[in-house]
């Protein structure tokens, strides 16, 4: 089987899209599946571009039992052929996404994140809020809303991808 790559993207790659990475490669880890996935994330915006990520991310994901290594970056059209999928955050990073996106073939590969949250239902707000400029709680709801999602990420992956199909890692 090969592999499949992930991005996850937002807007700035300090807060949302670097915890769903984070969180995303826990529970592949977890499942012994990530030697199967290439896992990154990357903003819509070049603000914050080298810089780790928001200490607050980190702190919560810590308490949460999560680390990770992440020098934030920015989506490029080259991100479209590196990746089978690219996981927006919100309907902003998704329409901006599409905007930059340079054929079909690689519209389709533009998700919502929630779009994988078995806990959804049809016609609910599938946001992952922005918690840059509120407080902590913020910061545990992406938490939260990251933990659900991913899980269903990678449960999708393994359905629908093959993923984790053959021998597993020793
Ligand atoms: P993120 O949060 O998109 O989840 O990384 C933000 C980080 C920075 C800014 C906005 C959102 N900013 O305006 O600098």
């Amino acid at each position: 089987m090969s592999e499949v790559a992930v991005l996850f993207v937002c807007l700035g790659n300090i807060c949302r899209s670097p915890t769903a990475e984070g969180i995303f490669r826990h529970l592949a880890r977890e499942r012994r599946l990530d030697h199967r996935l290439v896992v990154d994330s990357a903003g819509t915006g070049g603000w914050h571009v080298g810089e780790p990520a928001d200490p607050r991310t980190l702190a919560a994901a810590r308490r949460r039992g999560i680390t990770w290594d992440h020098r934030a970056r920015q989506v490029g059209v080259a991100d479209f052929t590196r990746f089978d999928l690219l996981i927006a955050m919100d309907r902003r990073n998704l329409s901006d996404l599409l905007d930059v996106a340079p054929d079909e073939a690689s519209r389709a590969k533009v998700v919502l994140l929630r779009s994988f949250d078995p806990s959804t239902a049809p016609g609910d707000e599938l946001d992952v809020p922005d918690p840059y400029f509120g407080g902590d709680d913020g910061f545990e709801r992406v938490l939260d809303l990251c933990e659900r999602a991913c899980a269903g990420l990678l449960d999708t992956l393994v359905r629908e991808r093959g993923l984790g199909a053959g021998a597993g890692r020793p």
